[in-house]
């Protein structure tokens, strides 16, 4: 789909790459943005119409769907991942607030807006993924998990989709220099970049997207005699 007068909602666009994702949206002629964060105090972006939104919440999601009924695209961009493994006393409270953001989140906006793509002539769901889906290192075991889930249930939904003329476009890569990995010393690409091959990726009809050099190097690694994740 052509993000060029689309209706575009973004969760967790205040920071990071939800506010490249608000910035490309309107370089690349959006029509309307809407900027959903927990916190609307925290959307600056001069442009967008700020919304209140977190999307652990099922009444805020109905909310925000029923108010926002022209969105064309929807962008599920928020996340969390807390540092650390699941072998712990709370491992099971960990494993379970990260499903509830990045696996629930994504899936209430998903059911919430499908029927508003589906009268609004099709459109599309951009899924904020990760090299995560793939590979589990132990050191963000429960995000991993999460993000795995949500990678499957991307492909699910896309399937079940297909018939409404609904695009559903997963988008992985590695690090992104945001609040999430401060302090990581590692390689990092920008938001700019990722949200850049995102959007093109999504324009040209695809269902798939690696945005960078390490999620590419992960994905080919899967299949080696020793696959990369082991
Ligand atoms: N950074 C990376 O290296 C990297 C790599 C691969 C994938 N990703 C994915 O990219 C996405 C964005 O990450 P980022 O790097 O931009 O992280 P970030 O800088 O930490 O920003 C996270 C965003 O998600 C929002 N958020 C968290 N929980 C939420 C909730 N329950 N409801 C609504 N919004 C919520 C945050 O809002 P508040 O300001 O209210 O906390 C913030 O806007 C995430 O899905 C992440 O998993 C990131």
């Amino acid at each position: 789909m052509k993000i060029e007068n689309a209706v575009v909602i973004i969760t967790g666009a205040n920071r990071g790459i939800g506010l490249s994702f608000a910035e490309a949206a309107l370089q690349r002629g959006a029509k309307k943005v809407y900027a959903a964060a927990r916190d609307p105090a925290s959307i600056t972006l001069k442009g967008v119409v700020p919304v209140k939104l977190d999307v652990t919440s099922a009444a805020e999601v109905a909310s925000t769907s029923a108010s926002c009924k022209d969105v064309t695209l929807v962008i599920n961009n928020a996340g969390i991942a807390r540092p650390g493994g699941l072998m712990t006393p709370n491992g099971i409270e960990a494993a379970r607030e990260h499903l509830e953001t990045n696996l629930f989140g994504v899936l209430r906006m998903m059911q919430s807006f499908a029927p508003l793509l589906t009268a609004n002539g099709g459109g599309a769901f951009l899924n904020v993924l990760s090299v995560a889906s793939w590979i589990n290192s132990g050191a963000l075991t429960g995000y991993s998990v999460s993000k795995s889930a949500a990678w499957s249930l991307t492909n699910g939904i896309r399937q079940e989709l297909r018939s409404q003329n609904i695009q559903v476009l997963g988008l992985h890569m590695g690090f992104v220099d945001t609040d999430m990995t401060r302090g990581f010393d590692v390689v990092k690409v920008s938001p700019q970049s990722i949200v850049e091959r995102a959007l093109d990726a999504l324009e040209a009809g695809a269902s798939e997207v690696l945005a960078d050099q390490r999620a590419r190097d992960i994905k080919h690694g899967l299949t080696a005699e020793t696959p990369v994740y082991l």
